[in-house]
Parts: structure tokens; C-alpha cells; sequence
């Protein structure tokens, strides 16, 4: 990977298992990894790790991070209520690929009860490697910080 920077990882409990799968694997590329949560299988609320994964991104002390849950969609409301954050819900390699190089993601999500081990490796592989192309992109993203005015 020619990704090196830490990244903040956090789960709810439905997506435990694979957080530990994603952690493992990022480690095995020197990737140093920051794991808020959670530590096991008991019942937990994905908002409470959302927004500790979504603040770790949002002020800047981590370029990148993941967040799992059942179905990714609750990880991935929550982080993007946060400035600064643009969470993408992947399921799919292409997804992962346009969501970092149109769209700058910043976290990746996933849920663990959608997809395997083995889909959602490579589709953290992929993310981590692809770069955001800028250009037109860049502008369309300069329109997300313009949005204040209608988001409260
Ligand atoms: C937990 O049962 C489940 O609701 C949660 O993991 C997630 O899928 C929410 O979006």
C-alpha cells in the first residue's frame, strides 16, 4: 500500500468481527491504526462510535478513517453530519475506486452483515490506494463548504 498515514477505525457491535478482519489487514501494510470501539459483540449504539471516528477526521487529526456496522447506512448518517467529513457507503470495488477519486472520501463504511471478509479487504485496498483526481471534482467539492447558509 502506498498509503502510510494512521487511520481511526470504529465499529458498533454488529460489525465487531469485521472490524478485527479490516484492523488485522490494515496492520499487515505498517498501517498504524487507531481503534476507538467497539471491544466486543454486546449490544452498542453505532452513533456513540460514528461520532468519535467522524470528530478523529472532522478536526484533522486523522487524514482517513473506517467505520462498520450492520448495514453502514447509521455510520455513515452520522459521519456525514460532521464538517469536513465525506463518508462513503461501499459495497462494491467501484464504488470504493470513484468515492475516493470524484469524491475525496474521507471515511470509508461498511457493513458487516452485507458483505464478506474477502470483498471487504479488497475494497479497503482499493480505497486506500486511489487518489482524488481534483480538478472539476475539486470545484464541485469547494461547494460543500458554501452549504451553510441552507444546513444547520
Ligand atoms: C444494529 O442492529 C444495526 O441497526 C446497526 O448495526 C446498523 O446497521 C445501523 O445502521
Amino acid at each position: 500500500m502506498k498509503y502510510k498515514s494512521p487511520i481511526i477505525i470504529g465499529s458498533d457491535h454488529a460489525a465487531y468481527i469485521l472490524k478485527e478482519k479490516i484492523k488485522a489487514f490494515l496492520i499487515t501494510f505498517d498501517i498504524t491504526v487507531e481503534d476507538v470501539g467497539v471491544y466486543s459483540e454486546d449490544s452498542s449504539d453505532y452513533t456513540d462510535y460514528g461520532i468519535k471516528v467522524a470528530q478523529g477526521v472532522s478536526t484533522g487529526q486523522f487524514e482517513r478513517g473506517v467505520l462498520l456496522c450492520g448495514t453502514g447506512q447509521g455510520m455513515t448518517m452520522v459521519a456525514n453530519k460532521f464538517a469536513h467529513v465525506r463518508a462513503a457507503l461501499c459495497h462494491s470495488i467501484f464504488e470504493a475506486d470513484m468515492s475516493r477519486r470524484h469524491n475525496d472520501s474521507n471515511i470509508l463504511v461498511m457493513g458487516g452483515r452485507v458483505i464478506g471478509e474477502g470483498l471487504a479487504r479488497e475494497i479497503v485496498r482499493t480505497w486506500i490506494n486511489a487518489s482524488f483526481e481534483g480538478a472539476r471534482h475539486k470545484e464541485r467539492l469547494k461547494k460543500f463548504d458554501m452549504m451553510g447558509e441552507h444546513v444547520k
